[in-house]
């Protein structure tokens, strides 16, 4: 199993009610997070390493002011990772599962749409199976993307994967469902796009420290070479990002 663990990981916290409140740094953030897409490239999951910072921050400064986030579990490491992982892989049609409020989706989705854009994506889509909250999110990412790129809906993700008939250049996985077999929703999600996503495809799943228990199927299943090329566990905050290659 490949690994990627910052020193201090355990003792990186927020206040997941205020999760715009600086917690070290900015050299300090941006060296972790180089750290971990160093790995990244090393395990051959990204291909280079370098992102725009200007555009990062213009991203950072567009959800500090525009969102609306009773709470969010993204640490500034994490939302900076997700972000520069999106503007290096450029993913044509990203979807992104069990999005809550958006923070998450615009954190994988801001590589192509709003202030910090820097490529054009097809298709950035956010599911959310509660539907007050993906209005919410959807009402959220309105204000950052006026192109309706980006978009969320209010569905079970297991579904509208299964139904979205253009290849998955890139999954995020967020969902807390349980999943009809008794395991984590993320390997049920993952099942049902697996067929249209092609080599080369990323998949990001969430909590893969702080729930690693729970995703224990999803975990062996992208950890087998025989399934993903390659997959890394970016440990740099208490809940980590296992980032997984097709
Ligand atoms: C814990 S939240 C994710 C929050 C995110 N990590 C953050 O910190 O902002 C998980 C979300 O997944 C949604 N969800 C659960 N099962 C789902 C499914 N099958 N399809 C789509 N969304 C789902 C829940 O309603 C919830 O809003």
């Amino acid at each position: 199993m490949l690994t990627y663990r910052s020193v201090d990981a355990d003792r990186y916290v927020m206040d997941v009610q205020h999760p715009h409140e600086a917690l070290e740094s900015p050299e300090a953030e941006i060296a972790v997070v180089a750290g971990a897409l160093d790995a990244l490239q090393q395990a051959g999951i990204l291909a280079h390493t370098r992102y725009d910072e200007a555009r990062f921050l213009a991203h950072r400064q567009a959800v500090r002011e525009l969102f609306e986030i009773p709470w969010t579990a993204i640490t500034p490491r994490m939302q900076r990772l997700i972000w520069a992982i999106n503007a290096i892989a450029q993913p044509r049609n990203l979807l992104a599962a069990g999005v809550f409020c958006g923070n998450t989706f615009i954190s994988n989705a801001g590589a192509a749409v709003g202030p910090g854009a820097c490529y054009t994506a097809r298709n950035a889509i956010g599911v959310e199976i509660v539907p007050a909250e993906a209005e919410r999110a959807e009402r959220n990412v309105r204000r950052i993307d006026p192109t309706g790129v980006a978009r969320v809906v209010a569905a079970d993700a297991v579904t509208l994967t299964a139904q979205f008939q253009e290849p998955i250049d890139l999954l995020y996985l967020d969902a807390d469902g349980a999943g009809g077999r008794g395991k984590g929703v993320y390997l049920d999600i993952l099942e049902a796009g697996w067929s249209r996503m092609p080599e080369g495809a990323l998949i990001l799943a969430h909590n893969s420290v702080n729930c690693a228990e729970r995703l224990k199927y999803y975990l062996e299943f992208v950890r087998d070479t025989r399934n993903c090329r390659a997959s890394v566990n970016v440990i740099l905050d208490r809940e980590g990002l296992e980032v997984s290659i097709k």
